[in-house]
C-alpha cells in the first residue's frame, strides 16, 4: 500500500505543546509527517532555524514517521519536493481562520493539486501560541505545561543570553 503523507509547515519559534498536539494528531492520519521549519529571517526569529530544526528532531526522535526540515520559497514548491499533496494547519479559535482560510486558497490557487487539512488542537491548548510563550517567558513567568521540558530550558537560557547583551 501507498505510503500517506502530509507537511506541517509553521516557524515554530519555538514549537509548542499546541505544535506538538497537532504532530500528534497528524500521525494518526497520516503514516508520515513532515515538520517543515521557514526560514523567516525578515522575522528576527528568537531561535535560528537550525536551533528550531534540532529542538523540533529532539523532541520527535523516537518517532521516524516525523521527518524534519526547514524550507524557503513557496511552501507547495516544497511540498512537492517532498512528494506530499496535503498541508496540516491547526485552528485554535475563530480568530486564526481568516489568515487560514486567505493562505489555504492562496496554496490553492498556486496547486490545485494540493490540499489543505485543518486539525484543531486539544481545548487546552487553544490559547497557546510561540508569541505568548516567548512573551511570557521574556517577562519571567512560567512556560511550563506549554511547551515540551526541554524548550523551556533552552527559551530560559536563550532569554537569558539576550538580556545579558543587552544590558551593558
Ligand atoms: O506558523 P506560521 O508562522 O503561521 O506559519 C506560516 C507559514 C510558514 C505556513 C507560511 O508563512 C508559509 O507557508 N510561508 C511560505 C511562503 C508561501 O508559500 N506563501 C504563500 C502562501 S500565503
Amino acid at each position: 500500500m501507498r505510503e500517506t503523507s502530509a507537511i506541517y509547515p509553521g516557524s515554530f519559534d519555538p514549537i509548542t505543546n499546541g505544535h506538538v498536539d497537532i504532530i500528534e494528531r497528524g500521525l494518526k492520519v497520516f503514516d508520515r509527517v513532515v515538520v517543515a521549519v521557514l526560514k523567516n529571517p525578515k522575522k528576527h526569529p528568537l531561535f535560528t532555524t537550525k536551533e528550531r530544526v534540532k529542538m523540533i528532531q529532539e523532541i520527535f526522535a523516537s518517532r521516524k514517521e516525523v521527518e524534519v526540515l526547514a524550507f524557503d520559497g513557496l511552501l507547495v514548491d516544497f511540498a512537492r519536493a517532498q512528494g506530499t499533496t496535503v498541508v496540516i494547519r491547526g485552528l485554535r479559535a475563530i480568530s486564526d481562520f481568516e489568515y487560514e482560510f486567505q493562505m489555504a486558497l492562496m496554496n490553492r490557487s498556486l496547486a490545485p493539486d494540493i490540499e489543505t487539512f485543518f486539525m484543531m488542537p486539544s481545548v487546552h491548548y487553544s490559547f497557546l501560541s510561540s508569541n505568548v510563550v516567548r512573551e511570557v517567558a521574556g517577562l519571567g513567568g512560567s512556560v511550563e505545561g506549554l511547551v515540551p521540558g526541554p524548550i523551556a530550558r533552552k527559551l530560559r537560557n536563550k532569554i537569558d543570553r539576550s538580556k545579558k547583551v543587552q544590558i551593558p
